[in-house]
């Protein structure tokens, strides 16, 4: 009974299904032109972005850890195929080594010596490099912007710069980022970042050893330089390039938060979720508290973090503090340094020996 109650059907069904597409197949022949299908994606393709648009500040309202994933950036590996154990391929006279800063936690670290001492080092293991520290060279602890790692062009550009300018450079992935372990969080960031900092202090004897902090690093190098004042060993000197006031305000400003300018809600969607995610990177308050000699360079190109914001940084500490110990250079826009390109002044070396001697 059952068996052949499916079967008639299967003799009614496949006659309706002809049936239909028999009736619309002419209308489908001569209606659409090539115009119109072009349009008809068009209209697909605005409502799917259209979707996304909406749909993502929703997602970050409900997930605002997404929001730290967004700043931190730290899963975008680049460069590809290039061997952090190796730094050679990349830069001269480097050592790659590795640090624990926290129980569980390695850090991946590239250490360049003066190009003076370039000559040296050649086939020396990380033995001599780490007593190479306590020459008479000042030391820059290089702390990257979000994304990618210790190997991007710009840093490794920027190394190459302050090596032959005369200094030691250690240039930190933190955790997350890299081949270094754990997970990111503004925390984190710092506690690696001080321990670094206190790790070339006890090696490097009387030398100066200086913050250096490129954009979202920034945040994370007055952090640090606020926590070593707050132990009683303030930062011999910090020095931020491309520095934004305080993370919200570098969000709202950011080419990718204007996008989102005109969304309804944009504090409540995409700020707030900074703020859920402990997510601060406070440079304007830091700034009012520290007493380290404080370096500022900003293009008036920059389009990621404008330059506004380093001008504001600027009047803080010279309102606050003493100032003499404070100085902004600013790039004029026909430079084109913009947001990453500041290693392309060919007087860096002379303004970092300027500033260190004044101190
Ligand atoms: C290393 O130094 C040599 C000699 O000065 C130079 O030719 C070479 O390009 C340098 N390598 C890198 C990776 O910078």
């Amino acid at each position: 009974m059952k068996r052949r109650d499916p079967s008639q059907k299967e003799g009614s069904g496949p006659q309706i299904k002809t049936d239909s597409p028999k009736k619309s197949k002419p209308r489908r022949r001569t209606k659409p032109s090539r115009i119109s299908i072009g349009l008809s994606y068009l209209k697909l393709c605005g409502i799917i972005f259209g979707t996304i648009y909406i749909c993502f500040p929703i997602v970050i309202r409900l997930f605002p850890a997404l929001m730290g994933k967004l700043v931190y950036l730290n899963m975008v590996k680049l460069p590809l195929f290039v061997d952090l154990k190796n730094p050679g391929e990349l830069l001269n006279h480097t050592v790659n080594f590795y640090l624990t800063s926290e129980e569980g936690i390695t850090v991946g670290i590239w250490h360049t010596v003066p190009a003076s001492r370039g000559e040296e080092a050649k086939g020396k293991d990380q033995r001599w490099f780490e007593s190479a520290l306590s020459d008479d060279n000042p030391v820059i602890i290089y702390l990257h912007g979000n994304g990618g790692t210790r190997a991007v062009d710009h840093r490794v550009q920027l190394m190459k710069v302050l090596s032959s300018a005369g200094f030691h450079v250690l240039s930190l992935d933190y955790r997350g980022y890299a081949d270094s372990t754990g997970h990111p969080s503004e925390e984190g960031l710092t506690t690696d970042s001080v321990f670094l900092y206190e790790w070339v202090k006890a090696r490097s004897r009387g030398n100066p050893v200086c913050l250096w902090g490129h954009s979202l690093g920034t945040g994370i190098a007055t952090n640090a330089a606020r926590k070593l004042q707050e132990k009683g060993n303030p930062a011999d000197a910090v020095i931020l390039e491309s520095p934004y006031t305080n993370i919200k305000e570098a969000g709202a400003n950011h080419p990718f938060g204007k996008i989102y300018h005109i969304f309804p809600g944009f504090e409540y969607f995409f700020l707030d979720a900074m703020a859920r995610d402990n997510l601060v990177f406070p440079n304007d308050e830091n700034i009012k508290m520290l007493r380290s000699p404080l370096l500022i360079l900003h293009a008036e190109d920059d389009h990621v973090v404008p330059s506004s914001m380093g001008k504001e940084l600027h009047k803080i500490a010279v309102n606050s503090r003493y100032p003499k110990d404070v100085k902004l250079v600013l790039y004029p826009p026909e430079l084109g340094y913009k947001h990453k390109y500041i290693y392309k002044d060919p007087k860096l070396g002379k303004t970092l020996w300027g500033f260190l001697n004044a101190i």
